[in-house]
């Protein structure tokens, strides 16, 4: 099978798109993925570069079209094309903006991608099929590059969320507002371009909504001493199991409200002696903090007799329904801000409401990754909400539904066109779009569940309930906030209205999209596609997250309230749960083996599915998540999951062509000179194998892995792939020979496996790596096989005679160039911070690559990039490049050896280099021009 290489295939400015995407973390508003929570979402700045690069050619690649590789030419040159000017370097300053977050917002690059995408693909772009879609990352971004997208997943939440994405808005895109209120705005000549229009109506129905839930469960939220509450704090109680006791104990992890500098406040409990009852007052103060809470990992303290209670009574009390709910302090929205109030009576009151009829009963799973509440009696999804949570709850449910009939009304009023379409049908007329205006309402509702639940911990810093989800997780929680859904504040419907129509409305979502989006609930085990799409995807990974026991959360409350929409996405009671990929011997009766074989053959199944309906011209690429434990102790090597992950892969019928680490996680040196935090997952780029590729011998293997690794290596570090992804990186060219095979035979007749493979590349890069010190100058390769063995460390004398003897230098040669110190019969390495810091290349006598390279790292840690810059400037050109190589192979012995700190700062080195290099050769055409030899 021919095909032109892609991009991807060949080489990344990875640097560049794992800082974007790390950077992508911190943003919080104007985020797409503020519409809906989903766990471990790609981010989008990744998605968009492997797509992109999926789709476009090597502009290096003489086959490459003429007009692509013309218009890389023509494009702008940054630092990538001013080290060395060509095509492919263009396109890599091209991508290193295309990636920013401020590129989701500009046309123009934007435009300029598709331009390029559809130079390579005959004008006529592949659709792209997501078939494990979650949070949408990858299916926004196929669209935002000018695809048609096709979001799959079998978890209806994770479909409606996708719908949400690219469905929905390509469909109503520049529709007026059809509400009374901003259709007036409408006619004084407002403008609606892409999905301004349903932001207006969301957020018209969404305050319709909440007018109407004042009226009828205003009551149940009374303001106290005048001002609005923002939160109730509740602690749970049990009965303390002493019987002299006997009293109801408040189970608290904190007392503090606020922990704010000059303004604390906290709750400070009494014991009445005769009644054995607690209360509570409030306490504020400019120092000081609450007492001791009476819950720590250890177990509980009754606060009446001081008892230590273990948690075996507590969840015994909770299983039995005795765990009760005590009010601890009522926070307020006062004139000068947060103000605290001891608990009233009336306030205890007003909670205490029957729970609703509607509210949902369906059962928590018995067990489920990351759950702790059951446990403690609660075993259904009401549990994890008060009855007045749960009445708001069913209250703004119930309102969807009515804010879907008078969206209806009011848009067959604004003249919409009204054939009773429905949305599932592909409806585009008044119906369809009051029922996705109602998709945007539900989405606000679970924002509701998951800012208004009995699990909401009180964060004393900003001083407002904390959202359920911060991980993937539903731990258990001893007090709890319980926000105000009709105030104003963190946590109340007006504010969750503000966020999702914020979201919505940002540039980054409301983007031009030229083609149509396609969300489907489907297993991807059991595909059916209609004819060829290019597939990027991201697949679940083991036991890391239990998707689908975590979303029955937001489910539960969707279910309710778009049941009639979408009623067979929402069949069944609970998220379905059997086909999903994931790892948790919970579903097998606690067997890990049969659950792992679960996991493993059912991404066997979707490998080969996807096998069958790829086409030929595009690779596909997939994303392989890290768990945080295998990040620290496996990354690299040949971890279990990392070595099953690949055999599926090849197994299905692909070739690994490519396998490029990502990092999500910002390094704490990241922003200064480049990062050293590991991947947290790597994107394996793969071709359909042909069905009648030979086998080869081992030795065959060998042979052409001594002689296409090394190549690939080159380009990987024309890329400036850094130190610490090389050895990731290696793993694609190398696999890429072990799997275009139907299979690699040892010499007695076995098949070499995937971990051997593995082995035998990690060789050949370290031989690779190795190679550099033949060509290095004496002092050199002296200092570094003294280094491989003693690293900064002092060493008996006769051991460095003997090898600076072998390396055809001298001790004393070495300490007056500075490289070392001797004395005392002890010899040690200076370490970059120890060298002199008036050397100087030009004059120095016989500078040698060691020296270089501390150099660098010295100006580069102590003056920053530009520092190194007017180093480097000085170096000749031979003398910079071998410093570099120098650098990868230091950081590969770094990395061996364990040496963190020095391995941060050789591969801080090379992360700069592109950078530094830029200014070097500005500094040198100044001092030209000038006609200065100094700069
Ligand atoms: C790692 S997540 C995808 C995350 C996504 N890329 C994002 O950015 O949010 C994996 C997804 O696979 C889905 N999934 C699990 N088993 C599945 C199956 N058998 N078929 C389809 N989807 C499945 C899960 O519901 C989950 O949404």
């Amino acid at each position: 099978m021919t095909y032109r290489k892609k991009l991807i295939e060949v080489a990344l400015p990875l640097e560049a798109i794992n800082v974007a995407s790390a950077r992508e973390k911190s943003i919080r508003h104007g985020h797409p993925s503020t519409l809906h929570l989903w766990w471990a979402r790609r981010p989008l700045a990744a998605c968009r570069a492997v797509i992109f690069t999926s789709l476009v050619d090597d502009p290096d690649d003489p086959e490459a079209p003429a007009e692509f590789v013309a218009a890389c030419r023509a494009l702008p040159k940054g630092p990538n094309a001013t080290a060395s000017d060509t095509p492919r370097q263009r396109l890599f300053d091209f991508i290193e903006r295309l990636v920013t977050w401020e590129a989701t917002t500009d046309e123009e690059i934007l435009e300029q991608a598709r331009h390029l995408i559809r130079l390579c693909t005959d004008g006529n772009p592949p659709p792209l099929l997501d078939p494990f879609a979650g949070g949408g990352s990858i299916p926004l971004e196929a669209q935002r590059l000018g695809l048609e997208a096709h979001a799959s997943d079998l978890n209806p939440v994770a479909v409606l969320i996708n719908k949400a994405m690219i469905e929905i808005p390509s469909r109503f895109a520049d529709l007026h507002p059809v509400n009374p209120r901003d259709r007036a705005g409408t006619a004084q000549g407002g403008s609606w371009k892409g999905v301004a229009g349903l932001v207006a109506d969301v957020r018209y129905y969404g305050e319709w909504m909440l007018d109407r839930a004042r009226e009828r469960i205003g009551h149940l939220y009374p303001d106290c001493e005048g001002e609005p509450v923002i939160a109730w704090l509740w602690a749970r109680t049990v009965k303390c199991p002493n019987p002299a006791c006997d009293a109801q104990m408040p189970l608290v992890r904190s007392f503090d409200l606020s922990t704010k500098a000059g303004k604390r406040a906290w709750v400070e409990p009494s014991v009445d002696p005769r009644t054995r009852q607690v209360s509570f007052e409030v306490r504020l103060a400019t120092r000081g903090k609450g007492p001791e809470g009476t819950v720590d990992r250890q177990g509980a303290t009754c606060l009446v007799c001081h008892t230590p209670v273990p948690f075996e009574h507590v969840r015994a009390e909770g299983r039995a329904g005795r765990m009760g709910a005590q009010l601890m302090a009522i926070a307020t929205e006062g004139q000068s801000g947060r103000s605290y109030y001891a608990p009233t009576p009336k306030h205890e009151r007003a909670a205490r409401v029957p729970i609703p009829d509607g509210a949902p009963n369906t059962d928590l799973p018995a067990q489920a990754l990351g759950f702790r509440v059951q446990a403690y009696g609660m075993t259904k999804h009401r549990d994890l909400f008060t009855q007045r949570q749960l009445t708001a709850l069913t209250t703004f449910s119930d309102l969807v539904a009515d804010a879907r009939e008078q969206a209806h009304a009011d848009a067959v009023a604004a003249g919409l066109p009204d054939d009773g379409v429905p949305l599932r049908q592909g409806g585009s007329d008044a119906l369809a779009y009051a029922e996705a205006v109602s998709v945007y309402l539900a989405m606000i509702l679970d924002k509701q569940a998951d800012l208004g639940n009995n699990l909401n911990r009180w964060e004393p810093v900003a001083q407002c309930p904390r959202q359920l989800f911060a991980r993937q997780a539903i731990p258990m929680v001893w007090d709890f906030a319980e926000g105000n859904p009709l105030g104003g504040s963190s946590g109340s419907w007006q504010v969750l209205v503000d966020n999702v129509t914020r979201g919505m409305g940002a540039s980054s979502f409301n983007f031009r999209r030229d083609k149509s989006g396609y969300a489907t609930q489907g297993d991807a085990t059991k595909l059916t596609v209609d004819g060829p799409t290019s597939i990027s995807t991201d697949p679940p990974y083991y036991d890391n997250i239990g998707y689908a026991d975590l979303s029955d959360f937001f489910y539960v409350w969707m279910r309710r309230s778009l049941h009639g929409i979408y009623p067979d996405i929402f069949a069944t009671m609970l998220v379905p749960k059997t086909p999903e990929l994931v790892a948790t011997p919970f579903r097998f009766e606690g067997d890990t083996a049969a659950a792992e074989y679960h996991f493993e053959q059912g991404l066997r199944d979707a490998f080969g599915q996807m096998r069958q309906i790829i086409p030929p011209e595009y690779p596909l690429s997939v994303y392989y998540a890290f768990k945080q434990q295998e990040i620290v102790a496996e990354a690299g090597a040949a971890s279990t999951g990392w070595e099953t992950m690949l055999r599926g892969v090849i197994d299905a019928g692909f070739s690994i062509v490519g396998t490029w680490p990502m990092r999500t996680e910002m390094g704490s040196r990241m922003v200064g000179q480049g990062t050293n935090a590991l991947a947290s997952s790597i994107v394996l780029v793969c071709r359909p194998r042909p069905e009648e590729a030979p086998s080869a011998s081992r030795a065959q293997f060998v042979r052409e892995l001594t002689i296409e690794l090394p190549r690939a290596l080159k380009e990987l570090q024309s890329g400036s792939i850094a130190p610490v992804d090389l050895a990731q990186a290696a793993i694609g060219p190398g696999m890429a020979v072990y799997s275009q095979y139907r299979q690699v035979l040892e010499a007695n007749g076995e098949r070499l496996s995937v971990r051997t493979a593995l082995q035998l590349i990690n060789q050949q890069l370290d031989e690779y790596l190795a190679s550099v010190e033949g060509e290095l100058d004496a002092d050199s390769r002296f200092a570094v096989a003294w280094f491989e063995q003693f690293g900064l460390k002092d060493a008996v004398f006769g051991e460095a005679d003997v090898l600076a003897r072998a390396k055809n230098t001298a001790v004393d040669a070495l300490a007056a160039r500075g490289l070392l110190q001797a004395g005392a019969g002890r010899v040690r390495l200076l370490g970059w911070h120890e060298l002199d810091e008036g050397w100087d290349p030009r004059t120095a006598e016989g500078p040698s690559v060691w020296m270089a390279v501390h150099q660098l790292v010295s100006r580069l840690n102590s003056h920053g990039e530009e520092g190194a810059a007017l180093l480097l400037a000085r170096m000749s050109a031979d003398l910079a490049a071998d410093a570099r190589q120098l650098a990868y192979r230091l950081y590969s012995i770094c990395e061996r050896k364990g040496w963190a700190e020095q391995a941060r700062d050789y591969n801080g080195l090379v992360a700069a280099w592109g950078g530094a290099q830029v200014q070097a050769a500005a500094l040198r055409d100044r001092a030209l021009r000038q006609g200065r030899l100094d700069f």
